[in-house]
């Protein structure tokens, strides 16, 4: 079994039986995984660069997958065919995430699950996918390498209301609040401590960060 890390394994472990699409997919671990498992049976491994698609490509016939994921040269999800049930978006900012989904909505048609994990621009990555006809059926918060990580796994839904806190914090996390969750925001909140007692600070400023961290302390 090819070793993933405990991001990849989380957004595995979200992935429905289905044909999948794997975004960015570099070196294609998850697909990999993903077949090794049993989970997937026919998918597609999507890059837009040339040494990531090589990689991708050779590590795909090394693994002996090639015959179920068939690796794609292309620009996000341009090419997907209608059979694709599930898009994965992984490692990428929240913006750029975006953009994808929105560059083809012809394409997402038959998509009955996006996952994604979005390295930055998380809420406004939850708020345009909403709006896109999908609703937050799973989250997860995960640590690795001193960074936190939010996967989002959203379902296609007729409507899909999302409020303020819920694009914020993630509805699911929020409510668990589970001991990384926790951790995240106990170490913004260490930061904004030390960020004021380092002194001279215009008082608008402190008045901000202090707001930021009453509103933080709210969910630990
Ligand atoms: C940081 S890597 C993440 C790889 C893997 N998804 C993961 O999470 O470990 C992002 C990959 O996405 C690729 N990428 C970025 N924009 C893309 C696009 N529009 N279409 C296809 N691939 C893209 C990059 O070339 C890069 O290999």
């Amino acid at each position: 079994m090819i070793r993933l890390s405990k991001r990849l394994k989380i957004i595995h472990d979200m992935v429905p039986n289905s044909v999948v699409a794997d975004i960015g997919s570099d070196h294609g671990k998850l697909m990999i995984a993903l077949v090794q498992s049993g989970k997937v049976q026919k998918g597609y491994a999507v890059e837009n660069k040339e040494g990531p698609f090589e990689r991708l490509r050779a590590n795909l016939i090394r693994y002996h997958v090639n015959d179920k994921i068939t690796p794609l040269f292309s620009d996000g999800v341009k090419d997907i065919t209608r059979d694709v049930g599930t898009v994965v978006i992984a490692g990428m900012g929240g913006q750029t995430i975006v953009k994808i989904l929105q560059a083809h909505p012809e394409k997402l048609v038959s998509v009955q699950t996006i996952i994604i994990d979005a390295h930055s621009a998380v809420p406004l990555a939850r708020k345009e996918i909403c709006q896109m006809g999908f609703a937050i059926a799973d989250e997860q918060i995960v640590k690795e390498d001193g960074i936190f990580y939010e996967i989002v796994k959203f379902i296609k839904a007729d409507s899909a209301v999302i409020g303020d806190e819920d694009l914020e914090f993630g509805p699911i996390l929020r409510r668990e609040k589970s001991a990384v969750f926790k951790e995240k925001y106990q170490t913004r909140i260490s930061e904004i401590d030390n960020i004021i007692a380092s002194g001279n600070l215009p008082q608008a400023r402190i008045d901000t960060l202090n707001a930021e961290k009453h509103k933080l302390e709210r969910y630990l």
